[in-house]
Order: structure tokens, then sequence, then C-alpha cells
């Protein structure tokens, strides 16, 4: 029995940040940018972990499936942290203007693409043996006990 089920967990963050990013993009639709920017202070603080696990846990991991395709998963994860940076600058203003607001669904939107995207690779690892899965449970677990948001994380531990 592994102490966390790494697949389930993976696939309940995925819909917990479509979820928020859904929210985020009614809320810009409502003109409402602090609840915006709430969910997405929120969502830094979840994927944090899920980012760390995915670099330092479950990408290399996968390696023996994908190759050098693991390399652009890691390529796709810059864009996706520059996207965030994006939104979470645009929303830190209390008002924002027709373009702004657009702009910033649109961030929400392409980070939307990635989770769908990121889903995908639950399918892979469920190939994976017990043993590859018992190192990513524990890591997993450790990467969320130290709670790095995703933004601390890619300014500090991140290194690429
Ligand atoms: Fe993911």
């Amino acid at each position: 029995m592994l102490k966390l089920d790494v697949i389930s967990e993976f696939r309940e963050d995925h819909r917990k940040v479509r979820d928020g990013l859904l929210e985020i993009i009614e809320a810009l639709e409502s003109n409402n940018v602090i609840k915006a920017r709430e969910i997405l202070g929120e969502l830094n603080t979840l994927v944090g972990p899920h980012f760390r696990y995915e670099e330092e846990a479950l990408y290399p991991t996968l390696r023996k499936f994908l190759g050098e395709y693991v390399d652009e998963l890691l390529t796709e994860h810059d864009g996706v942290i520059d996207t965030a940076i994006t939104c979470l600058n645009l929303l830190k203003k209390d008002s924002l203007t027709k373009e702004e607001s657009k702009q910033a669904a649109s961030a929400a939107r392409a980070l939307l693409v990635h989770v769908s995207n990121c889903d995908g690779l639950a399918i892979l690892s469920e190939r994976l043996t017990e043993e590859e899965l018992n190192k990513m449970s524990d890591k997993f677990i450790e990467y969320r006990k130290a709670g790095v948001t995703l933004l601390d994380w890619a300014k500090t531990i991140r290194k690429k």
C-alpha cells in the first residue's frame, strides 16, 4: 500500500486547479478582481508542491517512457510559470482596464490548457512500478509538508 496514492492525488490537484481557473475567468468577467486575486493566491499555494513533485519526482521517473520529451515538459513549465507570474502581476491592482482583464483571463485559459495536458501524464504513471510509485509518494508528502508556493519555489529551489 502506498502512503499516498500519488496518481489520484495528482489528478485531484488538477481538478482543484481547473475549478479555480474557471472561477478566476468568471470573476474577471464580472470585474471582481479581488476574488480572482484571492483564488489565484490559493492556487499559487496549492500548485507549489505539485510542480515541485512533477519536476523533481514525476518527470525524472517518466523519462524511461518519454526520453527526451521530458525536456519539453520542463520547457512547457517555464512558460506556465511565466504565465502565472503575468497573471499574478496583473491581479495586483484592485481594478483592471478591459484590456488588462482580457489579458488576465487569457493567461488563466493558457494555464487551463496546461492542466488538461498535464493530467494526461496520469495514464503513463499507471505503468510505473510499485517501487517507483512508493518513492514518488514519499516525495509528494515531503513537498506538501514543505509547502513552498509556486512562485517561491520557481525563484529559489527550482534550478534550471
Ligand atoms: Fe500537473
